[in-house]
């Protein structure tokens, strides 16, 4: 007997790329044919790559869930996956063209588990907007995911991405998030795009926006405003510190380099606290990557 982990619904299957597109600087979406991963995988989950028929590099990498991809009867068949490239499997990867194989396992990972909240805040870093597009689309009421029903009855929130990159040729899907109806706003280091400085300023106005605490209807299950973040860990860290100064429930999406990704190697360890204010690590990809910021130790 084993405590149930999120592993033990991941399947791997040997997949065919459909599309491999550019979308900014070093950034690229990969898509494929994965039927029985599209229809389990939920927001926040991630999926280990590998090549097919080559074992450099031997490990996996751990990727997020960008989107499902929807037949025309609006079954899903497939997923979309964003990648920067910053090392080897993601510069190969993005040499590989529609009709390439690769290796995939998933879902993996908890995941975010729908909360009712009025208002969802997205805050991302980087390469962190990515789980964010599937996250967003449930939370405005328009995409179901997973095996069972997960969306809170009746509710669809206000979403707003607080979006922060080095520059503006770094920005990977911003149409697609405001398409769909979101509030996006967008910070980069140099000024080329929205504001000039970092992505916690972004994060101060839409807070400074919202209703005085007391005025709002909340209970610690389904907070009427909730943040969820991810992207470099020090952004991480200044998101987390800002959500509990103004009392607002975060969570956090950590990417922990990971090697098994499935529970077997505790190369993914994260400090995490318990009830009793003691802390014990935790593996980031079966207990996580989805923590709640008050049980992290940054
Ligand atoms: C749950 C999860 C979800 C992820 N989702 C995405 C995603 O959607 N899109 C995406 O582009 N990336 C994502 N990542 C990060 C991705 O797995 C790594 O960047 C991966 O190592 C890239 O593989 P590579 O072989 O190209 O680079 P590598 O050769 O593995 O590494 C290249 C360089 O990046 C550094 N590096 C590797 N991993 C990390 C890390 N996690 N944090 C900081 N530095 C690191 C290395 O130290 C090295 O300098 C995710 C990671 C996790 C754990
Ligand atoms: S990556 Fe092996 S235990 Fe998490």
């Amino acid at each position: 007997m084993h405590d149930a982990t999120f592993a033990d619904r991941a399947c791997h299957e040997t997949v065919t790329i459909t599309e491999n597109v550019r979308l900014a600087r070093d950034t690229y979406r990969v898509r494929f044919e994965c039927p029985t991963l599209a229809q389990r995988v939920t927001p926040g989950q991630f999926l280990m790559l590998r090549l097919h028929g080559s074992n450099d590099p031997i490990l996996g990498r751990p990727l997020a869930l960008y989107d499902t991809v929807l037949d025309a009867s609006g079954k899903p068949t497939g997923v979309d996956v964003v990648y920067l490239v910053v090392g080897k499997f993601t510069s190969r990867l993005a040499q590989l063209g529609p009709g390439t194989k690769l290796e995939t396992w998933g879902p993996l990972g908890n995941g975010f588990a729908p909360v009712a909240t009025r208002h969802l805040i997205m805050v991302a870093g980087g390469i962190g907007q990515t789980p964010f597009m599937a996250l967003g689309r449930e939370a405005l009421g328009l995409r179901q995911y997973g095996e069972t029903e997960r969306t809170v009855a009746g509710q669809k929130s206000r979403v707003t991405l607080c979006y922060g990159a080095r520059s503006a040729e770094y920005l990977a899907g911003v149409d697609d998030f405001r398409a769909l109806g979101m509030d996006v706003r967008v910070s980069t280091d140099d000024g080329s795009a929205g504001h000039k400085g970092l992505v916690t300023d972004l994060l101060r106005g839409v807070l400074d926006e919202e209703p005085p605490a007391g005025s709002q209807t909340a209970t610690s299950q389904d907070p009427a405003t909730q943040i969820v973040v991810c992207g470099p860990e020090r952004m991480i860290e200044a998101v987390a510190h800002l959500a509990h100064e103004r009392g607002v429930a975060c969570r956090v999406s950590l990417e922990t380099p990971m090697a098994c990704g499935i529970g077997i190697c505790f190369s993914c360890v994260t400090k995490v606290k318990d009830d009793n204010g003691e802390w014990d690590y935790r593996r980031t990809c079966v207990e996580g990557p989805v923590f709640d910021a008050e049980q992290l130790i940054f």
